[in-house]
């Protein structure tokens, strides 16, 4: 195959330029070759292998236990099925944070391994040596601020982060260090309306929202929680566009009751 023909249609500089023309970028999760097809197919612009699949496939109760090998192989399902967006991965927990060297180390581990365009990290000031040591290989990266899930022990929360003036003023500051290092894109988590617009409106960059309101410049959700298969979290910016949760359920146990009463297989299903 041609580079041309591996080439994704969504890049970074496709990015600015939808912010640009004022075009909302839209970005779901998806960890697994099947959903990220589906997803893929619909149209969407960038798919983010997140470390929320330690709490939607693995079923932890933060997003720390998930370990660097776990989210390769999920990125390599990911990249399997995906022709037009851009797949951006979540570093894990521990994996950059500590020292810049590390941060490399495992930065290119996900990109040599799963072949993704991108890496997100969660952090601001006290991460930009991370950020710059891994923008100098050469790896897009996108920042995440706001509330920001591998800290959860630190907040004790999961409110909604920067209604105080400082910590908005501080979030600003985090945001305009990220542009600067060379991110080329910023995720907002969970914070008010009117601050995500204000930083929309002060970076260059694309900034993708969940829960930071309609100001910004894209949105993203957990896919497993816009498709109703998740139940228990409801948080105000989630918008449920199925009830998927009930459909299986429905599904699996008609699946049962046609065994139990004899009726599958029937004539036409066997050899
Ligand atoms: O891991 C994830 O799913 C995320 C999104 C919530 C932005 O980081």
């Amino acid at each position: 195959m041609s580079l041309e023909g591996k080439s994704r249609v969504i890049t970074t500089h496709k990015l600015l330029e939808m912010k640009q023309r004022g075009e909302k970028i839209s970005m779901l999760t998806a960890y697994d070759y099947t959903m990220a097809k589906i997803i893929d197919e619909a149209g969407i612009d960038i798919i983010l292998v997140g470390d929320s699949a330690a709490n939607v496939m693995a079923g932890h109760e933060t997003t720390l236990p998930i370990t660097l090998d776990q989210m390769i192989y999920h990125a390599q399902s990911v990249m399997r099925a995906v022709k037009n967006p851009m797949v951006v991965v979540d570093m894990p927990f521990g994996t950059y944070q500590g020292n810049s060297k590390e941060a490399v180390h495992s930065a290119i581990r996900i990109m040599k391994e799963s072949e993704a365009d991108a890496l997100k990290v969660e952090g601001g000031i006290e991460i930009i040596e991370s950020v710059n040591r891994i923008l100098s290989t050469g790896i897009p990266v996108m920042g995440h601020l706001g509330l920001t899930p591998q800290s959860i022990h630190k907040f004790g929360t999961y409110s909604v982060r920067a209604r105080e003036e400082a910590e908005a003023e501080k979030l600003i500051e985090d945001a305009v260090a990220l542009e600067n290092a060379g991110c080329f894109a910023l995720v907002l988590e969970k914070i008010p309306a009117e601050l995500g617009t204000k930083v929309a409106s002060r970076l260059k960059i694309p900034v993708i929202g969940i829960g930071a309101g309609n100001g910004v410049d894209g949105q993203v959700l957990v896919l497993h929680d816009m498709l109703g298969l998740t139940q228990e979290f409801s948080p105000r910016f989630l918008r449920r566009y199925h009830n998927l949760h009930d459909e299986m359920l429905g599904a699996v146990k008609n699946y049962i009751s046609d065994i139990k009463s004899k009726d599958f297989p029937n004539e036409r299903e066997q050899y």
